[in-house]
């Protein structure tokens, strides 16, 4: 059992943690910078990222009005505006800073200038990528920046736990205390089973999705909303959590896959058309602007069609387009697929929507502040403002470093003033044992997979809603009990961590009285006159 000092600690070391991290550390050389990441330094969503990074970067055709337009419309009348404006504005001089320490993206053929790809949603091309792995060429470049700063260290396999505050004091908080305080946090060390006190003047949650809360994803195991619990459960505010986003197009496959492996959309921007079994196309008959309308859309198109067809997947065809062309833009994907005998040239490529992405989170102004002081929130954990009801494609990798910055930003003045709390105590293990069985924690994980999948998916409904809020009850008991007599391993504060999510989600989804953007409910077909964020 470690205390830990460090000026700063950030929770993730994805595209969020370790844009701020760099940034901190550049300006500050004097200050400790901590990055706890729970497996090693490359594993995140931001890895995974596929289709690339949404930014203004030809003056001649687009602008900052058409982007903040699109992000609206899919966001549902539940964007904050003027953070979108924040985001489409600042997002292009963030993604240049990015260039500069060394990522690179395709350009076009015999020529300078970037080749900007169209997903779904946007009006224009505007999406800067790498191939069909820039969540990849994204993170190699962070991780190469961040190794040169001395100031900052990465502990990878480091689990944070919970979030230190007054609460750890002795003191009562709850939901309305006033004034709650971030002390840093307890993390297991996952290497020697050792739970340390880490101390620090201001904590970043950095920690990414909970893509893991149902049983089809895109995301990657990591993903299990520890963030967003943590905070939570230290009593600061969270918003918007029905929202989770489903993309709509994840490689069937039928023996199943942990995560789903992701077509990206890309794929349709590039001239990909969704069909049946039959090759017939569908997409008309649900938006005008076919396979590239947004995503909400078109993911509950496919989801509608299966169920009318009483199918298990439906089909993206590519066999039209140009084979070298599809190669040079998407290797990934044409080997993932050759490697399941699909060869997309060829075969129509199997298709059915996944969770990809948490569009609600932790509720953060317009620099990144939590409702609990000296705690900041950056990334696929926060929730800004600007996704609304539904994210538009490629605007979390922009949102992520954007919001890295301004807390970057908001920082300086506030260093120098805050001191560490030396009351805090250290983590009390007493009394617990080893798990009984690890089945009892495996379980329950696959039992709330299949609440969520079922009650809490595409399509919702009051009943669904409180089937699935019931029996998350019982989920939540059972494992409290196991948490109170039990030593701490990651799957059990996993487990912990993903109730919490599924019970924001189904409470956030059971209060919408309404269909908006992500969220759909058979009871309330339509939208109400006034908006509303759903905050918890
Ligand atoms: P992440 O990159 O997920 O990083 C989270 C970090 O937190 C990890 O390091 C993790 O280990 C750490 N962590 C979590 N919990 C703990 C804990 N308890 N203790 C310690 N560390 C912890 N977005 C786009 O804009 N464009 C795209 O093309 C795109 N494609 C995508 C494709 C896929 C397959 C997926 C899954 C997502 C995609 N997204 C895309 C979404 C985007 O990648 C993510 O929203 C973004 O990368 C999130 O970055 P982040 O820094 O917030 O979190
Ligand atoms: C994709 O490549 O389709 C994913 C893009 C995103 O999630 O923004």
């Amino acid at each position: 059992m470690k205390r830990i000092k460090t000026d700063i600690l950030v929770l993730g070391s994805g595209i969020a943690g370790l844009t701020f991290a760099i940034k901190t550390a550049k300006k500050y050389p004097e200050r400790s910078i901590l990055v706890l990441t729970k497996t090693t330094e490359g594993e995140s969503n931001t890895r995974y990222a596929q289709g690339g990074v949404a930014a203004v970067w030809d003056p001649e055709k687009d602008n900052a009005d058409k982007h903040v337009a699109d992000t609206l419309d899919a966001g549902a009348g539940l964007c904050k505006e003027d953070i979108v404006r924040i985001v489409v504005e600042e997002g292009p001089e963030r993604v240049r800073e990015l260039i500069e320490w060394g990522a690179r993206f395709d350009k076009e053929k015999n020529s300078n200038e970037y080749d900007l790809a169209r997903e779904g949603g946007h009006s224009e091309h505007r999406i800067l990528h790498y191939k069909d792995l820039t969540g990849w060429e994204m993170q190699r470049t962070l991780m190469e920046e961040a190794a040169q700063y001395p100031n900052i260290q990465v502990w990878e396999h480091y689990f944070a736990l919970d979030l230190i505050t007054q609460h750890h004091l002795g003191r009562m908080v709850i939901r309305v205390t006033p004034n709650i305080e971030c002390y840093g946090c307890y993390a297991l060390n996952k290497q020697n089973s050792e739970i340390d006190t880490i101390l620090s003047r201001i904590t970043v949650l950095c920690t990414g999705g909970a893509g893991q809360v149902y049983k089809s994803t895109t995301n990657p195991v990591i993903a299990t909303g520890d963030g967003v619990a943590m905070t939570y459960r230290a009593k600061g505010r969270v918003e918007n959590m029905e929202f989770m986003q489903f993309h709509p197009t994840s490689l069937y496959n039928p023996v199943g896959e942990n995560p789903s492996f992701l077509v990206s959309e890309a794929v349709r921007g590039f001239g990909a058309i969704l069909k049946s079994a039959e090759g017939e196309e569908f997409m008309h008959l649900y938006d005008e602007r076919l396979s590239l309308a947004p995503r909400d859309i078109v993911a509950r198109a496919i989801d509608s069609e299966m169920k009318k067809r009483g199918t298990e997947c439906m089909y993206l065809d590519c066999r039209h387009l140009e084979k070298e062309a599809f190669l040079a833009h998407f290797p990934t994907i044409y080997d993932k697929c050759m490697s399941l005998g699909i060869d997309p040239m060829q075969h129509m490529i199997p298709v059915v929507p996944a969770c990809h992405y948490m569009c609600g989170g932790i509720l953060v102004d317009d620099f990144g502040r939590s409702s609990i002081q000296r705690l900041y929130a950056a990334g696929e954990c926060s929730s800004t403002g600007l996704h609304g009801a539904n994210r538009l494609a490629s605007n979390s990798l922009l949102e992520a470093m954007v919001f890295a910055h301004r807390i970057y930003l908001d920082i300086q003045d506030k260093l120098e003033h805050l001191d560490y709390q030396e009351d805090v105590p250290d983590w009390n293990a007493e009394g617990t044992m080893d798990p009984p069985e690890m089945v009892l924690i495996t379980q329950g994980m696959k039992e709330l997979k299949d609440i969520m999948s079922y009650y809490v998916g595409i399509v919702r409904s009051n009943i669904r809603s409180k089937r699935a809020l019931d029996r998350l009850f019982l989920l939540y008991e059972e494992t409290e009990d196991l948490y109170k007599t039990t030593k701490i391993s990651p799957q059990l504060m996993e487990l912990r961590n993903l109730i919490t999510i599924a019970y924001l989600i189904a409470r956030c989804a059971a209060h919408r009285r309404e269909s908006r953007g992500l969220h759909f409910t058979t009871d309330y077909p339509d939208l109400l006159p006034f908006v509303e964020n759903s905050v918890l």
